[in-house]
């Protein structure tokens, strides 16, 4: 799921800070696992005696963790950068470095090109490299410059990471897979992310305890294409996801399994299966299909008709009656007909998306899509953008206005803005409110739901008015 709002990624731990720390001030972009890596890179630094903050112009050290997937996200790190570089002099004149950093798919993506464009920059860190932060910041210091780092190494970086430190929160993303060989002829993820690679089932149940050993109770597994997941078994043989949720589900304390983002084709019988037989596997499934037309998606190499996607939901519901789906659109692909992009709407009203992400289709260096002959001009693209989102607008007020009136099972996250409010989520990943006990937050509670507002539900958890 997509992501281009930039998120500061500041929550300091709540230790007193020793007075000599250092700051490190990260800025996550783009999709959860940007968000996963930055609590990672969060975590090596603490190690090495970093305090996250969230005012860049206290940092010692400043992380963009950038996002390449559409254009508007790529060039959103340069005017970023320009107020860094400011903050950066600044800074110089009271005798303070600051240590600028590019980290994540445009630093994959751009390499070289980021620090001729933004000399303030004095390490570009690939999303493969990034275990290697602390040897890199102790070069630089040693005085070496504008370091480039965005080999695929050998090693395995999540091998490399220091252990996972305190949870800080109720839910946790857990990378199971990375990389991505469906090569969409739109997109850039096999190039900044690289081929496809399963972590092993054991460094993945390891994790995920000591997850919840701290606190976690809703772990969400993550992979360019999480349903392509096949890491080493304990048996030594290529597991399948729904093998993984198995034995994740086995772990006492967790009470919720989801994982994202699948890929249609990858979508098996023993993972529909699982979401029929696994009582923690949580019955939300986020499915792209990006366009409604057979001859688009022949375009994008997705390798499959909208009457196949048509099915595959339809199993999938047979499966789990309940459970709320949810995709990725691309509208404006080159080629798109007026007729075509109709196939989309009609698709979406078919499917009954309980939420949908839409985007207009931004042409991408180095893929083939960028080249193709018919490009849909800026407006049409707009044009078509606001029709779909009407109709997912639509059928994203029905499926939370159904709710009204059920009791929804909630894992209470943290505390509203109201005083004497929580809020957490329901299984199909609605945010909910309602008054409640702090001392519930970490346990799911039984919520009447009366009433659906624009982006989220609110109710009275049950046995009280
Ligand atoms: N499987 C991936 C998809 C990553 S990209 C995942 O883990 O989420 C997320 C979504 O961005 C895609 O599903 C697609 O709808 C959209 N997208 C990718 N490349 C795009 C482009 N060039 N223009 C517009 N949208 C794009
Ligand atoms: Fe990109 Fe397609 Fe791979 Fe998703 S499946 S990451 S859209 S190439
Ligand atoms: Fe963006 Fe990289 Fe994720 S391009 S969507 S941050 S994999």
């Amino acid at each position: 799921m997509p992501f281009e709002e930039a998120s500061p990624q500041a929550e300091p731990d709540g230790h007193a800070a020793a007075p000599a720390a250092k700051r490190v001030f990260i800025k996550t972009f783009g999709c959860q696992m940007n968000v996963y890596d930055s609590e990672r890179m969060s975590e090596m630094l603490a190690a090495e005696g970093y305090v996250e903050t969230d005012a860049p112009d206290e940092a010692d050290l400043a992380i963009l963790n950038t996002c390449h997937i559409r254009e508007k996200a790529a060039e959103k790190v340069y005017s970023d950068l320009g107020r860094l570089r400011d903050i950066k002099s600044a800074r110089a004149e009271g005798g303070k470095e600051t240590l600028i950093t590019v980290a994540g798919c445009v630093a994959q993506a751009e390499g070289e090109e980021i620090v001729r464009r933004a000399p303030a920059v004095d390490l570009v860190l690939g999303s493969q490299s990034y275990h290697r932060l602390p040897e890199l910041l102790s070069r630089l210091r040693g005085g070496e410059t504008a370091l480039v780092e965005t080999a695929f190494p050998d090693e395995d970086k999540f091998q490399a990471l220091p252990e996972r430190a305190s949870a800080k929160a109720v839910t946790a993303f857990l990378t199971v897979q990375e990389g991505c060989d469906k090569f969409c002829t739109f997109c850039v993820v096999p190039y900044t992310r690289g081929m496809e690679y399963s972590r092993p089932v054991a460094a993945l149940v390891d994790e995920a305890r000591r997850l919840v050993q701290r606190g976690v109770r809703d772990i969400t597994l993550l992979g360019q294409n999480v349903n392509g997941y096949h890491g080493e078994g304990p048996d030594g043989a290529p597991t399948t996801l729904a093998g993984l949720i198995g034995q994740l589900a086995g772990i006492e304390g967790l009470l919720r399994i989801r994982y994202t983002t699948s890929h249609p084709r990858d979508m098996s019988e023993a993972l529909i299966e699982a979401h029929a037989r696994e009582d923690k596997l949580m019955p939300y499934l986020h499915l792209p299909f990006q366009a409604g037309a057979d001859r688009v998606l022949a375009a994008m190499n997705r390798k499959h008709t909208a009457a196949d996607y048509l099915a595959l939901i339809a199993r999938i519901r047979r499966a789990r009656p309940d459970i709320a789906l949810s995709t990725d659109i691309i509208v404006g692909f080159p080629g798109e007909s007026d007729a075509d992009f109709e196939a989309t709407l009609a698709l979406v009203r078919e499917a009954e998306f309980a939420h949908a992400f839409s985007f207009k289709y931004s042409p991408r260096p180095g893929t083939p899509a960028a080249t193709m002959d018919g490009q849909v001009p800026e407006e049409v693209k707009r044009e078509r953008l606001e029709r779909l989102q009407e109709v997912i607008d639509a059928g994203y007020r029905r499926f939370n206005g159904a709710c009204v009136g059920k009791r929804l099972p909630v894992l209470f996250e943290k505390a509203g803005r109201h005083a004497g409010q929580l809020v957490g989520r329901s299984p199909y990943l609605q945010l909910v409110h309602a008054d409640a006990d702090p001392a519930l937050i970490g346990r799911v509670i039984d919520v009447e739901i009366r009433a659906a507002g624009a982006n989220s539900l609110s109710g009275a958890i049950c046995g009280q008015s």
